[in-house]
């Protein structure tokens, strides 16, 4: 079976750090016989560029047919004051909820090498490894009624948090799923002192919890007590679930425990798909950084730990992934760092395209 990729560059430093994410594939493709049917396609800023809209039909239906999709990061200041509708960031929010992808996945993970570079003190991170899940189709992204409205003299903005119970319940089966290959453990976040949506996640997690996963340990935080205890120790912590706006906030903080947003991957994928495969996206949890695109100064670690993660939940290579992982770990290990993942005492960065080239090098010594 041809393993199909569609990979979306997108605006900023996309095309730079997926530019290394192809020489990885490339490498699987080479030296483990891993071939991808790889094609490439225009998504955000770019797309509206070339077409007018963020995102073609075309290339949506393209995206429903793949395995999987890879994708860079959308947007940036070029676009900012476009109309609603045609910015960058719609193209990727029309995928995620076209291709119904309910489950996000964003694990962060310190590797030891970086445990003193994090913000927070080494014995905080050292040996950090949780998943957040984050909910992707529902609540205040998508919900109903949106928008700008006049209200006598004058306007109201609007955006409504909405969650059905099916929507709660199927994200918290990927949860219990995942913590049942984890630490069997899964806290749930909300804020069901002050809104409704929260007090039936709180329930719904809490029903499935009891007639599906009852083995599993569940518990429950609010999300703003969550944010504070997960600085504070986020090694109590295995799998997190929450919803779709908490686990964005949720998960640049975590980021940051890992010591850089270039380092954190995500995986969002959907129900299977008639070959078994899970609908996905992997793309890395950190933006198109305008501050530093053009200057091949992004970390790409990010994006090609999605591939890692791709491999691993679509194309069924755990090893594999195992192998990539183990490679950027020595990588760093080694001491060598992009511009994000150094301190101000400074030392030589490496460029984009050189951390690509260091992690090829690592992953030939794996063979
Ligand atoms: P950002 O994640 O792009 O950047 C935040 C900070 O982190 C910047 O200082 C940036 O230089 C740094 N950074 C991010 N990724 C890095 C990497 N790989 N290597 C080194 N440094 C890195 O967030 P922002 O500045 O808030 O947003 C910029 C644009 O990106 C906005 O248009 C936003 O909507 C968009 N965005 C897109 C995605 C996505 O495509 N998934 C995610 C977040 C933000
Ligand atoms: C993310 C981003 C996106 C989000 C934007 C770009 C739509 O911040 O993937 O974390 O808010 O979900
Ligand atoms: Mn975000």
């Amino acid at each position: 079976m041809a393993n199909t990729l569609l990979i979306l560059p997108g605006d900023g430093i996309g095309p730079e750090v997926m530019a290394e994410v192809r020489k990885v594939i490339d490498w699987f493709g080479k030296k483990r016989g891993l071939v991808f049917d790889v094609s490439e396609d225009l998504v955000g800023g770019a797309a509206y560029d070339a077409h007018g809209t963020p995102l073609t039909d075309a290339t949506m239906a393209r995206a429903q047919e793949v395995d999987a999709v890879l994708l860079g990061a959308v947007g940036g200041p070029k676009w900012d004051s476009l109309p609603f509708e045609v910015k960058p960031e719609r193209g990727l929010l029309r995928l995620r909820k076209e291709m119904d992808l309910y489950a996000n996945l964003r694990p962060a993970r310190c590797f030891d090498a970086l445990a003193d570079f994090s913000s927070l003190k080494r014995e905080v991170v050292a040996g950090l490894d949780i998943m957040i899940v984050r909910e992707l189709t529902g609540g205040v992204y998508f919900g109903e009624p949106r928008g700008i409205f006049r209200e006598g003299n004058e306007r109201v903005g609007i955006n409504t948090q909405r969650y059905t119970e099916s929507e709660i319940a199927r994200v918290a089966r990927s949860a219990f799923e995942l913590a049942r290959r984890r630490q069997n453990r899964v806290c749930s976040m909300e804020k069901a002192n002050v809104m409704e949506s929260g007090v039936l996640w709180r329930e719904v997690v809490q029903q499935v919890h009891d007639a599906e996963y009852p083995d599993v340990e569940l518990s429950d935080m609010y999300a703003d007590a969550g944010a504070m205890q997960l600085t504070r120790w986020p090694k109590q912590f295995d799998v997190i679930v929450t919803d779709n706006l908490f686990g964005d906030l949720l998960s640049d903080l975590a980021a940051m425990l890992t010591g850089s947003l270039g380092m954190l991957p995500s995986a969002s994928l959907g129900a299977p798909m008639g070959n078994g495969r899970p609908k996905a996206l992997y793309e890395p949890v950190h933006g198109s950084a305008p501050d530093i695109a053009g200057q091949g100064r992004a970390n790409p670690i990010a994006c090609i730990l999605s591939f890692g993660m791709a491999l691993r939940y679509s194309f069924d290579q755990g090893t594999e992934a195992d192998r990539l992982e183990t490679a950027i770990e020595k990588v760093l290990a080694s001491g060598a760092r992009t511009a994000d993942l150094m301190g101000p005492e400074g030392g030589t960065p490496l460029s984009t395209a050189q951390m690509g080239d260091a992690i090829l090098k690592a992953l030939d010594e794996t063979l």
